[in-house]
């Protein structure tokens, strides 16, 4: 429904614009013109469309935004009206001149408001049409150029003057659109100033370079190919030879030490995603780090401080690099390992010569492993595309043991439930391996990938139940004693807002993502002291779904829609929203940096949907943009 009204009240805000951009350059209003008559039909039925369904979603989703629709809804409509009423009568009742310098304006707010788009259509846009409609008025009532033919000369010159202006606002928007060569996550000045304590570099906040325990790694990215399971191969990008990297397996509390190689023709950087590290080490090219050049390399040490399923990819150009296979899982296990075997299954999506094929590591089929029977299974997913991803198991009932990493309290047994996985998420899965074959697979995609493990290694696919219940975190399991929920008390609270509009970013003109009205590097810095309890809202207000990710934390999720969970103290890194979708969350701010907060959908990462949280003691010496290596998204 939040999609149907959604475009309804796009088409309708549209048709309403470019009505009154029909209408505004009008020499005169014209008397009992057929043509101008139907024009303010259109205008006023959609303009109420407008307003009725802005009206109506603001009522629905209670967000601001849509009373400005309904508002600018209105003004429309009285312009429109105003405008017929002209038209029909065989007088104008009000002097031309008053007219155009009153509804001008009017029309304007009115168009811009209810189309909200303020980087497209801002308020520079609105004071060009003004200027442009009333200089034209201008120039035709005090010049006299009776003489020349009339008409056809102002239809000219006000078709001229029309196209110029519309083709100027895009080249200047274009302009101003192109990001600078050289950018910085730096709060800025003023709010460095307000600040008296002393400033940290991100580059100090490391994690110890010795420890009793140490799990050191070497990882060489290098251009390698990959052979799925049909028989396939891929020309992919690989950390250590293989995509999915090699699982790197660590145990909780170690010093976790990996020194990167870069034998691509690319920099490149990893970033540990979910692993809540000290800043310096979390990977971010041109935030916490330079990007690793080729030829070069480079040592990333963290605590592995919570046992669970994390993985790692890059963060130079990640919509480009992760695609490409430069990513693997992190698997921390618990200090007193459980009695389990797990199996490490990465959900990603290859681009082939015979089109996309979606894959669990290497398999774009049916594949087979064996369990012998009493076998305590944990199957750790993680989801290394843009989309989120559905998984399912069959063959027995199983839990859902842990999201994110995070452990669910007191999980209940499922049974072939579908299981959404976010772009970035990850899930563990855990069951009792019976005497007979479990499946898991994409209910999605019945033909498409699927392991099954069985006493023998053998037997064939089990049939998708694509019409399984949803799996639902905000009822699952119960609820840890103290922790935050949505009546906590917050020091801060942010509003982090997904829109979208037609506009340019970075000189390519398209549908963007913005957040809070922005696009990086404009997003505003979400400012938060350390001890700080934090309250984010993340609103969906656009068609598409986005997977939010914050870096360095772990936030646990209060509600949905206005319901509180009720089930275990979910706690996520990446959080799928959807169209219509508000999602309140909190977190201890307990971990000094420059985090990036951004959708996972690298796509619109890449194309600015991303801002930082940033402590305010912390400075980053490194910058980013096309005039450097560096590109965070
Ligand atoms: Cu997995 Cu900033 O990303
Ligand atoms: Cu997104």
């Amino acid at each position: 429904m939040f999609l149907a009204l959604y475009v309804i009240h796009h088409i309708a805000s549209a048709f309403f614009f470019c009505t009154v951009v029909a209408m505004l350059p009008l020499q005169s209003f014209p008397k009992r013109s057929r043509f101008y008559n139907i024009l303010g039909w259109v205008a006023i039925i959609f303009s109420v469309i407008t307003f009725l369904v802005g009206g109506l979603l603001y009522f629905t989703y209670t967000w601001q935004l849509f009373s400005f629709w309904a508002i600018g809804a209105l003004l429309s409509w009285l312009a429109a009206i105003f405008l017929l009423a002209q038209s029909l009568s065989k007088r104008p009742f009000v002097p031309q001149l008053a007219t155009k310098i009153l509804l001008t304006p009017l029309a304007m707010t009115a168009a811009v408001l209810s189309l909200e788009q303020p980087p497209l259509l801002g308020t520079s846009e609105v004071i060009v049409y003004a200027l442009v409609g009333g200089g034209i008025i201008f120039l035709w009532h005090y010049i006299n150029v009776s003489r020349l033919h009339r008409k056809r000369l102002a239809k000219g010159a006000i078709s001229i003057l029309t196209i110029s202006g519309i083709l100027g606002i895009f080249l200047v928007h274009q302009h101003l659109s192109y990001l600078p060569g050289v950018m910085s996550m730096n709060m800025t000045s003023d709010q460095m100033q307000m600040n008296t304590i002393s400033m940290k570099s991100v580059a100090d906040l490391t994690a110890p370079k010795t420890a009793t325990h140490v799990d050191h790694f070497n990882l060489v990215a290098s251009a390698q190919t990959v052979k799925l399971s049909s028989g396939t191969t891929v020309d992919a990008w690989t950390f250590g030879g293989t995509s999915p990297g090699p699982t790197l397996r660590v145990t909780q509390g170690d010093l976790v030490e990996v020194v990167v190689t870069n034998h691509l023709n690319v920099p490149t950087t990893i970033h540990w995603h979910g692993i809540d590290l000290d800043n310096a080490d979390d990977g971010v090219a041109g935030v916490t780090q330079n990007a690793i050049l080729p030829g070069k390399t480079y040592t990333y040490r963290f605590i592995a401080k919570d046992a669970g399923t994390y993985w790692y990819h890059s963060h130079e150009a990640p919509a480009d690099q992760i695609p490409k296979g430069l990513y693997g899982t992190v698997v921390i296990q618990p200090k007193h390992p459980k009695n389990e075997r797990d199996e490490v299954i990465a959900i990603h999506t290859w681009k082939t010569n015979t089109g996309n094929r979606l894959t669990f590591n290497t398999a774009d089929t049916l594949v087979r492993s064996s369990f012998s029977p009493g076998t305590k299974v944990r199957l750790r997913i993680t989801n290394t595309d843009a989309h989120e991803r559905w998984v399912q198991l069959l063959g027995t009932s199983f839990k859902v043991a842990a999201l994110d990493g995070q452990d669910i309290t007191n999980p209940t047994y499922l049974n072939a439930d579908r299981i959404e996985v976010a772009a970035g998420g990850r899930v563990d899965i855990t069951f009792t391996m019976p005497p007979s074959p479990v499946q898991i697979g994409a209910p999605d995609n019945p033909d498409g990938p699927a392991i099954l493990f069985s006493a023998d290694g053998t037997g064939s696919r089990i049939a998708a139940q694509p019409n399984a219940p949803i799996f639902d975190m905000m009822s699952y399991g119960t609820k840890i004693p103290g922790a935050l929920t949505i009546n906590s008390h917050f020091d801060k609270s942010y509003d982090i807002n997904a829109d979208q509009y037609i506009g340019f970013f970075d000189g390519q003109f398209g549908i963007v993502h913005d957040l809070n009205g922005k696009l990086l590097p404009y997003t505003k810095m979400l400012i938060v002291h350390e001890g700080d309890v934090v309250k984010l809202t993340f609103r969906n207000r656009t068609v598409v779904n986005h997977p939010m990710h914050l870096h360095g934390h772990h936030f646990t999720v209060l509600s949905h829609n206005g319901k509180p969970y009720t089930g275990s103290t979910v706690r996520l890194d990446t959080l799928q929203t959807k169209p219509g979708d508000t999602w309140v969350v909190g977190f201890v701010a307990d971990n000094p940096g420059i985090w990036m907060s951004h959708c996972h959908n690298l796509n619109h990462a890449a194309q600015g949907m991303d801002l930082m949280i940033g402590y305010d003691n912390v400075t980053t010496p490194y910058t980013f943009g096309p005039a450097t290596p560096n590109k965070p998204e």
